[in-house]
């Protein structure tokens, strides 16, 4: 099989993680006989550095002529001062709703080899967190109309919308209901229904979907006491679908309970195959350029990539199992490495080489 894949590093640890990905994706293609070619292009603030804005018309056109997008990460405080409209996280939020990514898939696994990584009580942990967080992508206050005024008074108001329609709640449901039917048919859908008006037509949406979903128990869950559940009983929680804001919120949250931010990967989808995937560690400014970051949330981004993109199911499976090969070896990197273990932390690209050996 031969794929076409737009590579976008952006900025920080972005390029070292998506390099690791990479080399474990031409690892791949060598074992199962494929042919992926690699085409990089700019995003985030290395766009802003040569073009002046984020994402460029020619970089949209190259990501929608490839059949997959894997991305770094965008942002840093080089940019922070920057005009808002070309801040480097606008080139992330226009590339989403671009390319019509509206439902972003965050798969939070506590591995084995990794629970004394979990902060949560040994007797919470055991009993293991295994959920996935669908998020809205593409609406809700991220998207909404905002502005900035200054009265006459020179007292200066800001405000951002959240606003959804029906079609938008309908489209993320129906994702998360058929998601939920391939994970023991439960699916917890989280708002704010006591306060917003967006979240109460959230909720009557879901429960309008959920008669075409009989076998799937839909529960709803109030976004603060969600917050509380994730650390007290997150065993609880198989599949989860909220709206933009609260899935970024909560998915980081989650990303404490497995170990590292740098171990989770995250798949944006429309109607088709084609997706967009990237680790929800976001730029890490502190430690790029060091060889010290986690590639594995990177890595598994690729393995949703040729499983969702390509349909290589056997491919995704042996990339996951090579993760977890190199932790059940002992090999960390220094976000997951704990002082007790004794073990001295590996670089990005060691891993990277581990994981890629064992495919
Ligand atoms: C994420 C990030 C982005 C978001 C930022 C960088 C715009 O936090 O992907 O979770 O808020 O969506
Ligand atoms: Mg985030």
């Amino acid at each position: 099989m031969t794929k076409n894949i737009t590579l976008l590093p952006g900025d920080g640890i972005g390029p070292e993680v998506t390099q690791e990905a990479v080399k474990v994706l031409k690892a791949v293609a060598k074992k199962f006989g494929h042919g992926f070619n690699f085409d990089t292009h700019k995003i985030g603030g290395a766009s802003i550095d040569s073009f002046n804005e984020p994402l460029t018309d020619k970089t949209i056109a190259a990501c929608r002529s490839s059949d997959a997008v894997l991305l770094g990460a965008v942002g840093g405080p080089k940019w922070d001062n920057i005009e808002p409209t070309i801040r480097p996280e606008q080139g992330l939020l226009k590339i989403r709703s671009s390319l019509g990514l509206f439902a972003n898939i965050r798969p939070t696994k506590l591995f084995n080899c990794l629970k004394n990584a979990c902060p949560l009580r040994a007797d919470i942990a055991c009993k293991g967190v295994d959920f996935v967080v669908v998020r809205e992508l593409t609406g809700g206050i991220y998207f909404g109309k905002k502005q900035t005024l200054k009265g006459n008074d020179g007292k200066v108001t800001a405000n951002d919308t959240l606003s959804y329609t029906e079609s938008e709640i309908e489209r993320i449901a129906r994702v998360a209901f058929n998601l939920a039917k391939t994970r023991g048919n439960k699916l917890c859908s989280i708002d704010k229904a006591n306060v917003l008006d967006s979240s109460k037509l959230w909720r009557s949406v879901l429960n309008r979907v959920a008669t075409d979903y009989p076998s799937v128990a839909l529960s709803h869950m109030y976004v603060d006491n969600a917050a509380m559940q994730l650390i007290k009983n997150p065993s609880q929680f198989c599949t989860i679908v909220t709206e933009n804001m609260f899935g970024d919120i909560l998915s980081d949250e989650a990303s404490a309970l497995v170990g590292s931010l740098g171990l989770m990967p995250s798949s944006s989808i429309g109607t088709t195959s084609f997706g967009l995937y990237e680790p929800i560690s976001g730029s890490a400014p502190d430690i790029a350029g060091k060889n010290i970051a986690n590639p594995i949330g990177a890595i598994l981004s690729a393995a949703m990539m040729l499983e969702h993109s390509f349909g290589l199911k056997t491919e995704a499976k042996a990339v996951e199992a090579a993760v977890e090969s190199a932790l059940a070896k002992g090999h960390r990197t220094a976000d997951i490495t704990i002082s007790s273990d004794n073990i001295k932390p590996i670089s990005t690209s060691d891993m990277g080489d581990e994981i890629a050996g064992s495919i």
